[in-house]
């Protein structure tokens, strides 16, 4: 039996972890083989924070060192799961590396958006072609760089019979609109997923996010912060839109804490969030494709508050997650990744202008041989 084994490797926003997946892209179709979750080392976790939070007084040694940990720490989560999955070097046609978003500017002039983990590093360690930089190009061509998945979804997940939609739900949610009977396929930012959340239980409880929305199921939504958080001027703009840590921050959601009120509990404040993110997500989804059927992605995915708000307020569309389609919630952007690698090699466009908004279709990433 004929292979075509490609390695995805993906690390967003959340800085949660690196997903590392080995597919088979074997006659257009997409079959997961492996997968692992490599923990950031906790030193690396924390510079790459710094980058992040500090952005206004990154000091370029740390910047560099940072963008070769992370390609030895991306080498290493190739290493571990060429191991597991019993591959060796050999069988693998590239490793499509997204890399870390440490400040993504698609609004501003010159717009960029800009990615670290050094490819260099990630090749030669690995004896791995690595194809990464994916967002430069269509950044280039006036596009946002961002969503960069739809069309992966759009290959995988496509129904000539039910219009579909898929939310990934990462530190920043998107949606992929599938039309039963159109090829054009859309897709935006709808805003914060789990970013402003993770922050919040973090500050309060010391945890990296509320496993299963346990935490905020105690608290009650405060009607009036969701309302001013609801009137942000991001949820109305007209696609195509992405957006990311830049905007939806700790100064943004402190602002209109302080604006709500002392007297507001820290779970209250949870909860509020966690129905912001389900009614963003929910009005989106509605004024795009209100009889689709909706598939959850990402690390949200496992966040069943979330989930159970987000089927509530679409009801009575069905919400289910993407297992049902065949790839798990927690690997599909990996997978899109792995996907878009190959797209490269093959020299076909990997960007839909009509969700980034680039000029033109385009060619994306930078190939690096070992
Ligand atoms: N069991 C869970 N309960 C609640 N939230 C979860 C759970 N597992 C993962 N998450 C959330 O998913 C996030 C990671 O999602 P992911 O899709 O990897 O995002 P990103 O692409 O930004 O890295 C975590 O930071 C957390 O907010
Ligand atoms: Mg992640």
């Amino acid at each position: 039996m004929s292979h075509e084994i490609l390695i995805g490797l993906m690390s967003g926003t959340s800085l949660d972890a690196i997903d590392a997946v080995a597919v088979d892209l074997h006659n257009d179709s997409v079959r997961l083989i492996h997968a692992i979750e490599y923990k950031f080392p906790e030193k690396l976790r924390h510079q790459l924070a710094n980058l992040i939070t500090q952005h206004e007084a990154v000091n370029l040694d740390h910047l560099g060192a940072a963008h070769r940990a992370l390609g030895l720490a991306y080498a290493d989560a190739v290493k571990q799961l060429l191991a597991e999955a019993k591959l060796q070097p050999d069988d693998i046609t590239a490793i499509g590396c997204h890399g870390q978003t440490i400040r993504h500017q698609p609004d501003s002039n010159p717009a960029f958006s800009l990615q670290i983990g050094d490819a260099a590093t990630l090749a030669t360690a690995t004896g791995i072609t690595v194809v990464n930089d994916f967002r430069s190009a269509d950044v280039a061509l006036g596009g946002q760089g961002a969503p960069l998945v739809p069309a992966f979804h759009g290959h995988v997940f496509t129904s000539r019979k039910r219009d579909r939609v898929i939310v990934n739900l990462g530190g920043i949610a998107n949606i992929t609109v599938l039309k039963k009977d159109a090829d054009s396929t859309t897709g935006f930012d709808t805003g914060p997923g789990n970013t402003l959340l993770d922050y919040w239980a973090d500050k309060n409880l010391g945890k990296r996010y509320d496993a299963s929305g346990s935490w905020a199921r105690n608290g009650i939504i405060v009607e009036s912060l969701l309302d001013d958080m609801l009137a942000d001027h991001y949820f109305s703009l007209k696609p195509p839109k992405s957006t990311g840590r830049e905007y939806f921050n700790p100064a943004w959601l402190s602002r209109h804490v302080e604006a709500a009120g002392p007297e507001h509990k820290a779970v209250d404040v949870q909860a509020t969030l966690t129905a912001l993110t389900a009614r963003t997500v929910a009005d989106a989804i509605r004024n795009v494709a209100p009889d689709g059927d909706v598939y959850l992605c990402g690390g949200g995915a496992n966040n069943t508050l979330l989930t159970e708000q987000i089927t509530a307020a679409l009801k009575p569309q069905t919400v289910a997650t993407t297992a049902e389609l065949g790839i798990a919630p927690d690997w599909v952007e990996a997978c899109a990744f792995a996907w878009l690698a190959r797209a490269r090699l093959r020299h076909t466009p990997g960007n839909l202008p009509a969700v980034t908004g680039a000029s033109r279709p385009v060619i994306l990433g930078a190939i690096t041989a070992p």
